[in-house]
């Protein structure tokens, strides 16, 4: 291995089960978690309180300073964006969707990037997101891919939503994820895909707890064998 530890990358689609799994897995193997889809979430964030809409002509253009600046933190379960607790704020359905459609932007895309690959350089974390595989690190030691039916990732996040507090439909999560699956998959750059050497792992029917012991029996024996080279 290159790095000191090696990196997991965890992608796939919204309600595929990625946040928990991908948790889960860091915890049991004592890594860092990384959620990128809450940093275009915070972009999203930073985007909407200083007026900035996906659809002005100009968009890039007045995202720079916003983007040059941002300071993206995780505390726990908690986001800092500046310096500010947004968490509760980064769950919000819309900007659910605004991170979506900022996310197809490339100055939004490289400074990710940018941020990622400085908080991956080490190793020792797992990556969770749509590109991690495949744009932000394709050298990635571990990479799976995970899906689910569509139905089945739109019961899951109305509950999530719902135990927020949120008041949406479960039909108007399923458009709303449908249109998501379109756009984050039919963008031209880094588009939600799978990795050709990714595990691709389908939740519709695993227990988060099966799905994070099918990652760790494919991480596990080169973890432990990589350890033993070291060793010898
Ligand atoms: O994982 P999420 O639903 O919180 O992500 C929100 C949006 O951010 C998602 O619809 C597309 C974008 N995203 C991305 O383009 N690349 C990533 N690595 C993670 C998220």
């Amino acid at each position: 291995m290159s790095r000191k530890e090696p990196i997991i990358a965890i992608d796939g689609p919204v309600g595929a089960g990625k946040s928990v799994a991908a948790r889960e897995l860091a915890r049991a193997l004592g890594f860092a978690y990384l959620n990128t889809g809450a940093m275009y979430r915070a972009v999203a964030l930073a985007a909407r309180e200083a007026g900035v809409s996906p659809d002005d002509p100009n968009v890039e253009e007045r995202l720079a300073s916003i983007l040059r600046g941002i300071r993206i933190k995780f505390d726990g379960e908690k986001i800092l964006l500046n310096g500010r607790d947004v968490t509760a704020k980064k769950d919000e359905p819309e900007i659910g969707d605004l991170a979506s459609r900022f996310s197809a932007l490339g100055s939004v895309r490289a400074r990710m990037r940018e941020l990622q690959r400085a908080a991956g350089a080490d190793g020792g974390v797992v990556m969770e997101g749509r590109d991690i595989g495949t744009a932000i690190f394709p050298d990635a030691e571990f990479k799976f891919f995970l899906v689910a039916d569509v139905k089945t990732r739109a019961r899951r996040r109305f509950e999530e939503l719902k135990k927020k507090g949120g008041t949406i439909t479960e039909q108007e999560v399923l458009e709303q994820l449908v249109e998501r699956d379109r756009r984050d998959s039919g963008r031209e750059l880094a588009p939600l895909k799978r990795a050709d050497d990714a595990t691709e792992i389908d939740s519709t029917k695993l227990s988060i707890d099966a799905v994070v012991a099918a990652m760790k029996a494919k991480i596990n024996p080169r973890i432990n064998a990589a350890k033993d080279l070291k060793r010898a």
